[in-house]
């Protein structure tokens, strides 16, 4: 059998990598986000970065954790009334799981119309450094209290862009918890029966960097390199969990 590996999204990388927003072809954005990112300035500081670079927004900040259908179906609205042809989810994997299911509704939608759908450039700027959602081609959205899976190549980010600044303010329980996450994600690629030497060398640098950083980032959530390490190894085991995932390959 040949193995196959798949990482759609360009990654930028490091403290004040969100300056890369400035770059981003287009004219006008859907911000998918929620209050918390506009209580740390965060959600400001990306309208400015857009409408510096002559990108108008449209906001919607009403995603809570663990988002459920109704959260989708709002942030959906506020998309098509946009007519944006830039998506962007600021905030944890809950906003890019919100914003994922934005895309790949929309999409549904129009096929059912038969109408025409031009899909939005897609950028996830994740603030938390856990789920691995930025590079990944699924979404959990949650129905009816079951948490359900959305899986499409489709709806995996264009663009990620892992600015550590954006984890300066996480609280110390978040900071453990979404820590043991990206163990876990790294964990279960390394023993999936769907592993492949890409997958593994991912999934061991990502352990690797939990180990050597994350108690050091408990103990000073301020440290910036500890910070940037977990984002990244964050990223790498999802980059190797959505390819060696045991339940899901084609
Ligand atoms: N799609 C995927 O690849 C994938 C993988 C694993 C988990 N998930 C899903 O992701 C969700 C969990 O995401 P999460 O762990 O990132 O948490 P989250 O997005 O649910 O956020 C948790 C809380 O932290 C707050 N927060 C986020 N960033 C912050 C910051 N920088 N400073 C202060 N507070 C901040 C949020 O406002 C929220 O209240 C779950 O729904 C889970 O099922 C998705």
């Amino acid at each position: 059998m040949n193995d196959i590996f798949v990482i759609k999204s360009k990654v930028y990388s490091g403290e004040q990598s969100l300056k890369k927003l400035a770059e981003i072809q287009g004219t006008k954005a859907c911000i998918v986000s929620d209050l918390m990112m506009e209580k740390l300035g965060y959600l400001d500081q990306v309208v400015d970065l857009l409408q510096g670079g002559g990108i108008s927004t449209s906001v919607y900040t009403g995603v809570k954790p663990d988002p459920n259908v109704s959260v989708v179906a709002e942030a959906l609205q506020v998309y098509w009334e946009s007519g944006a042809d830039v998506l962007l989810a600021l905030g944890g994997g809950s906003v890019i799981d919100t914003a994922k299911g934005v895309l790949y509704f929309a999409r549904q939608y129009a096929q059912e119309k038969d109408e025409p759908f031009v899909k939005p450039s897609f950028i996830a700027i994740p603030s938390t450094s856990g789920t691995g959602s930025e590079v990944t081609d699924f979404s959990v959205i949650t129905v009816d209290g079951d948490k359900i899976v959305i899986v499409d190549d489709f709806i995996a980010p264009d663009i990620a862009i892992l600015d550590s600044t954006l984890t300066k303010q996480l609280p110390n329980k978040i900071v453990v918890d979404t820590g043991m996450d990206v163990l876990t994600h790294a964990l279960e690629a390394y023993v999936s029966t769907k592993a492949t030497d890409f997958t593994d060398a991912l999934a061991e640098k990502a352990v690797q960097l939990v180990f050597a950083n994350l108690e050091t980032l408990y103990h000073d959530p301020a440290d910036p390199e500890a910070r940037n390490r977990v984002q990244n190894a964050s990223c790498m085991a999802g980059m190797a969990f959505t390819n060696a995932r045991s339940w899901y390959h084609s």
